[in-house]
């Protein structure tokens, strides 16, 4: 039965002696050093590793005398005859004393000690078996796997505001109990192995158009699902060892039904794996990610979106197009192309007159139904117009003109999707802004270096 009364004890600046200048006894000098004590240490001499730590070194043998006022004393030499009068001595001062691995010489012992922030856990063992204590500790640190220490900051916070705010006592208790239940079953559900999916947006074709943090779910992937339209570095290169299953379309038609695409993806995340669901562009803008958030949501399935940069801006960044301009835009639309067709779908007259850029994505193939519902209602048949095709990748192309020549151009020079195409007065700014990135003196570096940008000609199906 271990009938010992656990105590932390307050030693921050109080005189504390350790009598030896071996291994054990520097061990001993940390763990007091983290309490802030003020550490004399006496021994004839020191090993190396004392020298670093803030003690007073008195190099002498131990006397009666260097024992007076001092708070704590252990006792780490090699010599038994020592160690005894060490321990004698402080008892005969009432000074709680330790001699290392000789229980019936202390009168407290130091616990295997796990810290995490203000959490300090202590294991004793009676002084039975430190190195059960040890492995008792050792597990204790594999449960909370640095989040214990986290939280406790969290509720100290949250404790503060409870103690500021109310004044019932049993009101107090049954808040802060409440929280600290909460954080508790936070720490149940987070130490399952728990899947995860990453809705992740590829960028417009560059892979170093990606995020940051798009780079690390694809790098701590399992298993990614991928669509048509992306880099094959992003795909295969950043985590080989990821699953891949292409899930895009192929000659225009989809490969995997979408509500296939979300069976699997439940599938895959209750195994427990991390699932990237890799998008071109950013998933949010045409490219379905909200019907796959929705239903990740209607399952109660942890997922994330990580937005990406979207064609439309990226096309233009990476043409001199300022999608924004205080004298010609004060806002921007992006538009989908496909539904041109569609009767009422697009307000063209409304289009026509907002006095915006207009962005739109899967267009080439409606450009008739897109120049005449602008141009009919009235946009100047001067207005710029700008087709990108490739964007941002090695074979990138750019066609200009007005929506009044633009068909005729593009009868000679063929145009292949998947292309942005923008419309408005901001067009205008392209050969400014392109001739002076193009003419850059020799020896300007890119801003990184390039992964992927040139090899990279991949036939593009359109989505
Ligand atoms: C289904 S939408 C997906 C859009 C994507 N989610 C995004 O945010 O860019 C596909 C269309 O995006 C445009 N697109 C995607 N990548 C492109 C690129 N590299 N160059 C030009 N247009 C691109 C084309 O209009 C294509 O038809």
């Amino acid at each position: 039965m271990n009938t010992l009364l656990p105590i932390f004890m307050k030693i921050k600046f109080e005189p504390c002696l350790i009598v030896g200048g071996g291994k054990i006894a520097l061990q001993k000098a940390r763990q007091l050093i983290e309490a802030e004590a003020d550490i004399t240490i006496v021994a004839p001499n020191l090993i190396p590793g004392f020298d670093v730590l803030k003690i007073t070194h008195t190099s002498t043998n131990y006397e009666r005398k260097h024992i007076a006022g001092k708070k704590l004393v252990i006792a780490a030499t090699n010599d038994s005859e020592i160690n005894r009068k060490v321990y004698q001595d402080a008892v005969a001062l009432n000074i709680p004393v330790n001699v290392v691995d000789e229980p019936e010489l202390c009168s407290f012992y130091m616990g295997s000690v796990y810290q995490d922030g203000d959490l300090k856990i202590a294991v004793s063992t009676n002084g039975t078996c430190p190195s059960f204590g040890q492995y008792v500790r050792d597990h204790i640190k594999s449960v909370s796997r640095g989040i214990w220490g986290k939280s406790l900051a969290k509720l100290a916070l949250h404790r503060k505001r409870v103690i500021q705010s109310i004044t019932d006592y049993s009101k107090k208790q049954q808040i802060i109990s409440q929280l600290v239940a909460k954080e508790e079953a936070f720490h149940n559900y987070s130490s399952k192995k728990q899947g995860k999916v990453f809705i992740v947006g590829a960028g417009p074709g560059d892979p170093e158009l990606i995020t940051v943090k798009g780079y690390h779910a694809i790098k701590n992937a399992d298993i990614i699902l991928h669509d048509a339209l992306i880099h094959p570095h992003l795909v295969f290169e950043v985590n080989p060892l990821a699953e891949k299953i292409f899930v895009g379309k192929r000659n225009g038609k989809h490969s995997v039904s979408q509500k296939e695409i979300q069976s699997i993806l439940i599938e895959e995340v209750n195994k427990g794996r991390q699932v990237v669901r890799l998008k071109g562009g950013d998933p949010f803008i045409f490219g379905r990610g909200g019907e796959e958030a929705i239903a990740l949501a209607g399952e109660n399935i942890p997922f994330e979106v990580i937005a990406g940069v979207t064609a439309g801006i990226g096309a233009a960044a990476g043409y001199g197009i300022p999608l924004t301009s205080r004298k010609e835009a004060n806002k921007t639309l992006f538009i989908t192309g496909h539904q041109c067709d569609r009767k009422g779908e697009h307000d063209w007259k409304k289009l026509a007159t907002l006095d915006a850029t207009l962005v739109f994505y899967m267009g080439l193939k409606r450009i008739d139904d897109i120049i005449n519902g602008l141009t009919q209602n009235k946009m100047s048949l001067y207005t710029p117009i700008a087709i990108i095709q490739n964007a941002t990748l090695i074979n990138q192309q750019i066609l200009t003109s007005t929506l009044g020549e633009i068909k005729n151009k593009l009868s000679k020079d063929e145009v292949k999707t998947p292309a942005i195409i923008i419309i408005g007065e901001v067009v205008n700014h392209h050969e400014n802004i392109q001739s002076c990135i193009d003419n850059l003196p020799a020896g300007v570096l890119r801003p990184l270096e390039s992964s992927g940008f040139d090899f990279w000609q991949g036939e593009f199906i359109e989505a």
